[in-house]
């Protein structure tokens, strides 16, 4: 049976640290398949997501059938902006729903129909049949954003560089809401 398992500040229970260090340490590793694409995934996910977590800005949304993950979501939720950071399902259980499914608990969690959401080129028509079912619109595109070489499609609001972290060039991207949906303050 397939369960979504919801990581954050509200859901989190400090006596079971190990179930979650363990849950992050997998969802860690399962990132690393998006490197092609985004080369700094891994420091972004212990220094954004990973903290993120703890302070309230991000959940985590699981699907796992015992102990395998099979699809995850990675939300932020900060008084600025509403973003769907990243969706992906398991190679080999696509097809069955769960993209939609993430999609859909993703949207409740965020309360915003349409946040920021960004794709590479490389993974587009994938979404293609997502993006069109929840009325995703396409708002910028961006060549050479996080590869050279490659374009991120952004729907619902833009990306902007407002912060460089380390000497590797690697920079800190916050969005520009399109509609004020994307924007909601909501207090929690
Ligand atoms: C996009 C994705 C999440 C869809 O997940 P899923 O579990 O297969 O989704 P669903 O079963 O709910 O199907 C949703 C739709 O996507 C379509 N779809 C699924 N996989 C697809 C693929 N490889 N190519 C094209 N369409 C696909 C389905 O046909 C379905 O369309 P329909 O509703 O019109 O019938 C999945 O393909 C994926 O994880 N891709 C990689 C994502 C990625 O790179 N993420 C990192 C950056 S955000």
């Amino acid at each position: 049976m397939i369960k979504t398992k919801i990581l954050n500040k509200y859901t989190l229970n400090f006596t079971s640290d190990i179930i979650l260090l363990n849950d992050l340490y997998h969802i860690s590793a399962l990132l690393t398949e998006f490197q092609k694409d985004y080369p700094n995934i891994d420091k972004w996910f212990l220094c954004k997501v990973y903290r993120g977590i703890f302070s309230g800005q991000r959940t985590i949304l699981l699907k796992k059938r015992n102990n395998q993950i099979l699809g995850l979501s990675i939300l932020k939720h900060t008084d600025e902006e509403r973003k769907l950071c990243t969706l992906f399902v398991d190679k080999n259980f696509h097809g069955k729903g769960l993209g939609t499914e993430l999609m859909e608990e993703s949207l409740e969690i965020l309360k915003c129909g349409h946040p920021i959401f960004t794709v590479s080129a490389n993974r587009i028509s994938e979404f293609q049949s997502l993006i069109k079912k929840f009325n995703f619109s396409l708002y910028k595109l961006y060549p050479d954003y996080y590869r050279k070489g490659l374009t991120e499609y952004a729907f619902n609001g833009g990306l902007t560089v407002n912060k460089k972290i380390s000497s590797n060039n690697w920079v800190h991207l916050t969005a520009i809401p399109l509609r004020p949906s994307a924007a909601l303050h909501v207090g929690r």
